[in-house]
């Protein structure tokens, strides 16, 4: 799983990114390029298309959405059974190991037990929006890495997370 949050665990505001942090997206683009990305249905409505590189799987209840470039999943175990088998069917000769959810808070609440790292960026301030990542709780986790930068003054971390329990 790969998301960003503030300092109260909020991800998104009127369907898109409370910041903009330069280097994020660069970010975000060098860990989940040649791996499916699975997400729901309104992460995708605010990113607008399908992302390039990577194949796209949407999670959606209704049965007639559909999107050039994009597939449809009905559930997340759907999602993660077609991602899954494309890894299969491309790791030869792509060294790929992993499948990245990349939200929402709908999603994630029910991919977070089942996720073995999480990519977390944690931007040191109190934003408003209304979305929030509920679902994380900071004593599930262990610290694999982490690094510290800032922009204009506005401290972030790049975390990778490890459930303590696996
Ligand atoms: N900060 C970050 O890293 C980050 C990352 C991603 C998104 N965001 C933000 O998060 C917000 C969107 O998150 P969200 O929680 O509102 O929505 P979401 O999880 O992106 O999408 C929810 C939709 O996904 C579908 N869905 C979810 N679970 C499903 C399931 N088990 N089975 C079938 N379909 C399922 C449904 O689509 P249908 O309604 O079509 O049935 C549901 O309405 C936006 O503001 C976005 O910008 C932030």
């Amino acid at each position: 799983m790969m998301l960003a949050m503030d300092k109260n665990k909020l991800i998104g505001k009127a369907n898109g990114m409370p910041w903009h942090i330069p280097g994020e997206q660069a970010y975000f683009k060098e860990v989940t390029m040649g791996k499916p990305i699975i997400m729901g249905r309104k992460t995708f409505d605010s990113i607008g298309r399908a992302l390039p590189g990577r194949p796209n799987f949407v999670v959606t209840r209704n049965s007639e959405w559909h999107f050039d470039g994009v597939q449809v999943c009905s559930s997340l175990g759907d999602a993660i059974a077609k991602s899954s088998q494309w890894v299969v069917d491309n790791a030869g000769d792509k060294n790929l190991s992993e499948v990245v959810v990349i939200g929402g808070a709908n999603l994630c609440a029910e991919a977070m037990p089942l996720t073995d790292r999480l990519y977390l960026t944690v931007i040191d301030h109190e934003y408003d929006g209304d979305v929030w990542l509920d679902s994380f709780d900071w004593k599930d986790w262990q610290e694999c890495s982490r690094k510290d930068l800032e922009h204009e003054g506005l401290g972030y971390a790049y975390l990778v997370l490890e459930p303590k329990s696996k």
